[in-house]
């Protein structure tokens, strides 16, 4: 009998810390071996001249999510993994989103059931809190902690969503006595709401609108509070798409004082600039709708501030915050209200295929980042962050074999027609990228290769997780 299922030969093997020219066997979806040679394996991959890193783990996607009346996201399960393994991932982090009045413990049992059967990658699902009744802080929520639902979602806007100073405050208490990760999105509902109704009252309704209703300052200033909330109880917090400089100078504040402020940001965030919401050159005059989300791309001074914040250790993590919607669609961004307001545009953008290679471009390739540090920031922080380490995130026996083989040098155009998500555009559209993932092993299985998917939806699992007991605090 061989001594393993496969074996990936011949590459640079690259994770958080080193990168070191080496075989790869695996046996029944775990890596065994790394070594100088492996011999002896049933099926052999030929990685010579390529870079073997860990599988992407995007940590914050949003798939076949409620998202208002009349609106559908463009993504279920089966297209969003499909898409995300194509893209060089194998672990995905979508949320359940408790709807108001309703149990949290039956949001999730209902989210799960939908993805059960359906992922073609493995799946760690987060929780969105917009409810926050006693019944959930004092029961659901520490015994879904307990289930392996390890970390949680808080808004401080949105009508639907936002929670309270007292809310957040409560919902922190509760993680710090689980030791369960809390993200917060970080935006100030009333000045908001403020700001959109003065711009409507002024008619300035087109998709633009949406970037100047949430200045930085919003989003500055919301930062500055879930920081001093987490400082108040006394709980790490993960401030999640972080968005330009004013955040950003917040959290290095944060972190210099020693607090445990963690931070997301996004490529959108590196790449895209308020701009693309004019729709400036598209004769259809809604065109900048693909580009609203929240909080908004800013501008060329805050693509630099992210990225000097990155290479300060400001960031741990780079998600795609992938939130599909069709555009060309009643059920999307153009639907009947979505026309008359910004407001009424669908928040987000599809993201989760092409994360990877436009950091791997935009940071590696044009020599931003190193390798390590786009592992660190693309899978290997993702897992420590959210309790899957050392299940996943790196290369190393006993960690499970996910992983992608990029192509350093080939280059490629993003283009919609090559892409596998469920979206009918890309905000990438036409953005030339050096550097591209070329094969995605999932547990020992090929599930994608050459932009052909080849695993079956259902073989990716449900991952549940569980809290460092250290993170515990009784007090
Ligand atoms: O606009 C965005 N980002 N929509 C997704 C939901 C969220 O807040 O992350
Ligand atoms: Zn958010
Ligand atoms: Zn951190
Ligand atoms: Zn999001």
């Amino acid at each position: 009998m061989p001594d393993f299922d496969l074996a990936i030969r011949g590459g640079t093997v690259v994770t958080a810390s080193d990168t070191v020219r080496a075989d790869i066997g695996i046996r029944d979806g775990r890596i065994v071996a790394v070594a100088d040679r492996v011999e002896g394996a049933a099926r052999e991959i030929d990685a010579s001249g390529l870079l073997v890193l860990p599988g992407g783990i995007d940590s914050h996607v949003h798939i076949a999510q409620p998202s208002g009346p009349g609106i559908v996201m463009a993504d279920d399960f089966a297209s969003a993994t499909r898409s995300a393994a194509a893209g060089g991932n194998t672990c995905v982090m979508p949320f359940a989103l408790q709807p108001r009045g309703e149990s949290l413990r039956a949001t999730a049992d209902a989210y799960r059931a939908k993805a059960e059967g359906q992922c073609l990658i493995d799946t760690a699902i987060h929780l969105i809190v917009s409810d926050p009744t006693d019944a959930v802080l004092g029961q659901e929520l520490p015994a879904l902690v307990a289930d392996g639902y390890t970390s949680f979602k808080v808004f401080m806007t949105y009508d639907d969503l936002v929670l309270n100073d007292r809310e957040l405050l409560e919902v922190f208490a509760v993680a710090r006595r689980e030791g369960a990760r809390v993200m917060v999105h970080a935006e100030g509902y009333d000045t908001i709401r403020f700001l959109s109704e003065k711009l409507e009252r002024a008619g300035e309704t087109r998709p633009y609108g949406h970037a100047l209703s949430r200045p930085q300052t919003v989003e500055r200033e919301a930062a500055h509070r879930a920081i001093s909330h987490a400082e108040l109880i006394d709980v790490p917090i993960v401030i999640v798409h972080v968005s330009g400089s004013e955040a950003t100078e917040q959290i290095a504040w944060a972190q210099g004082r020693g607090l445990r402020i963690h931070a997301e940001t996004c490529p959108q965030y590196l790449t895209l600039t308020a701009e693309d919401m004019k729709g400036i050159g598209d004769p259809d005059d809604m065109a900048g709708a693909k580009y609203v989300c929240s909080p908004p791309p800013r501008d060329a001074a805050s693509q630099e501030a992210v990225w000097s914040g990155i290479q300060r250790g400001i960031f741990d993590i780079v998600s795609s915050d992938h939130c599909p919607f069709r555009y060309d669609d009643p059920k999307g961004k153009l639907n009947p209200r979505g026309r008359t307001s910004f407001r009424w545009i669908p928040n987000g953008m599809p993201g989760i295929e092409t994360r990877l290679p436009v950091l791997f471009s935009e940071g590696v390739s044009k020599g931003r980042i190193s390798l390590n540090k786009f592992v660190a920031l693309t899978a290997t922080n993702h897992a420590k962050l959210y309790g899957l380490y050392p299940l996943k995130g790196s290369i190393a026996p006993g960690f499970d074999a996910d992983l992608a083989l990029w192509d350093p040098n080939r280059r490629e155009t993003i283009r919609q027609e090559i892409l596998h998500h469920g979206s009918d555009y890309t905000p990438w559209e036409g953005f030339a990228v050096t550097g591209w993932p070329v094969m995605t092993i999932s547990r020992g299985e090929v599930v994608a290769e050459e932009g052909r998917i080849l695993g079956e939806p259902g073989r990716g699992r449900i991952v549940d997780r569980s809290v460092d007991p250290a993170e515990r605090r009784v007090d």
